[in-house]
């Protein structure tokens, strides 16, 4: 799909926070592990969840999904290889992996896509299925893990600090009586999946950064649960309120958003917050430095609409990029649109301007087509932006959201 973006509107009004995407995704996979229905409440309508729900059909689980509430029956849930092109779409449909080795002790997936912000590999995801007791290959781009020891325990520590693998070594190992697992990466995201597993009847428990984990009998019920915000699009509406006008997020939890909401503050931007919204009134800021890290540091899914944002600040602001290897393409956009932007590996440093010269831009992932959408609209003319479905798969109904708060933008 590609747009057109016209510059120089004024963006006022209100937006309501949709689900988290990166919580989503690995509940829709969860919710296998019920031994009864399950009603999530507040699952965004993006393209992700929807080839997660084909998959979980594919699986003769029965999915419907009215407004932001899905029911998911998976009575008739059984084992099948999971050879279909939404598992190469994206990277979350690795979380099958995990369920499906405490389901059938066995898996057999097309290995995961997702956005191209570097090599992606799922080494640590790896390590742990074998730590668990697992074997696997992969041939022709086809992983298959399966059980080779019938271990009742096993201790963990996860190679390198990943929210993926810390997800799916914690699914993987339900069939055991007993496990723990250190050096795990969480998020806000990860602890969303850790309380919905809790509500199934899983005996988890997460302190000082160590899950551990007892067998128990599960008892058959309806398990119902709210998706928390996406505290990424909430980030990148405020943002759009301090480029260009004012705009309130509601129903957000900015207690996941401390680090880059200090940010905005120590730089002096106009925004305000309470526990659960966010008012951003345009404005100008001090130059910032950023460097992204694992939660609660600065959030490498913001990176680059921080960038954008810091064309609007007086001086020159460092941003460093420590997570992905090619997560920088926002800022080679900005010069070609006539910022100052020096850029070498993964730093740039971006000289405050109000000069945007509207150019064509094409999408590589969603976080950079998102942070594409805010330059655009930076712009004193028009842009086409192309191939924004990437952003369509994590930025639910953004296209008429951004029109309701005047922006200019279309459909070609
Ligand atoms: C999740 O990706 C999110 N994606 C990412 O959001 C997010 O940026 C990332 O966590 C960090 O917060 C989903 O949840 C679907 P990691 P994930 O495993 O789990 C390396 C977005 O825009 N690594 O924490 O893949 C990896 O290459 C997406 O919404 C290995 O080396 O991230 C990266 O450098 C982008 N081996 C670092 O660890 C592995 O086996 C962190 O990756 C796994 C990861």
């Amino acid at each position: 799909m590609d747009i057109k973006v016209s510059g120089g509107s004024i963006i006022k009004g209100t937006v309501f926070c949709s689900g988290a995407k990166n919580a989503v995704i690995p509940l829709l996979c969860a919710s296998l592990l019920s031994k009864g229905k399950v009603m999530l409440r507040n699952v965004p309508r993006i393209s992700d969840v929807f080839d997660i729900c084909h998959i979980l059909r594919y699986l003769d689980c029965k999915v419907v999904f009215k407004g932001h509430t899905m029911l998911i029956d998976n009575t008739n849930l059984k084992y099948k290889p999971l050879f279909l092109e939404e598992c190469q779409k994206i990277r979350g449909s690795y979380y099958f992996i995990g369920v499906f080795l405490a389901l059938f002790s066995k898996c057999e997936i097309l290995l995961p896509g997702g956005c191209k912000i570097g090599s992606r590999p799922i080494d640590v995801h790896l390590q742990a299925f074998e730590d668990l007791g697992f074997k696997y290959f992969i041939e022709d781009n086809i992983l298959t893990v399966y059980k080779i020891k019938v271990n009742e325990e096993a201790s963990l520590v996860l190679t390198k600090k990943s929210v993926g693998a810390s997800i799916n070594a914690i699914f993987a190992g339900l069939r055991l009586n007993h496990y723990e697992i250190k050096n795990g990466l969480y998020e806000p995201e990860g602890l969303d999946v850790i309380h919905f597993l809790q509500k199934l009847g899983y005996h988890l428990t997460l302190n000082n950064e160590v899950i551990r984990y007892e067998k128990s009998k599960l008892d058959f019920k309806l398990t119902k649960h709210t998706v928390i915000p996406d505290r990424m699009e909430a980030m990148t509406y405020a943002i759009l309120g301090l480029l260009k006008g004012e705009v309130t997020v509601k129903r957000v939890n900015t207690n996941d958003l401390t680090c880059p909401l200090k940010i905005l503050k120590d730089a002096g931007y106009q925004i305000s917050y309470t526990e659960t919204e966010i008012y951003a009134k345009k404005s100008y800021g001090k130059e910032m430095h950023i460097i992204t890290d694992v939660y609660p540091g600065f959030p490498t899914d913001l990176q680059s609409v921080f960038g954008v944002l810091s064309l609007n600040t007086i001086g020159k602001s460092k941003i460093e990029e420590t997570v992905f290897e090619k997560r920088m393409q926002i800022y080679y956009d900005m010069r070609d649109s006539g910022a100052q932007c020096e850029i070498s590996g993964n730093q740039a440093i971006v000289t405050g301007t109000n000069k945007i010269h509207s150019k064509n831009y094409n999408a590589c992932d969603l976080r950079h087509g998102a942070a594409l959408l805010l330059l655009a609209l930076l712009g004193d003319k028009e842009s086409i932006i192309t191939n924004f479905d990437y952003v369509l798969r994590g930025y639910d109904d953004i296209i008429n959201r951004l029109k309701a708060l005047g922006g200019k933008i279309t459909i070609i």
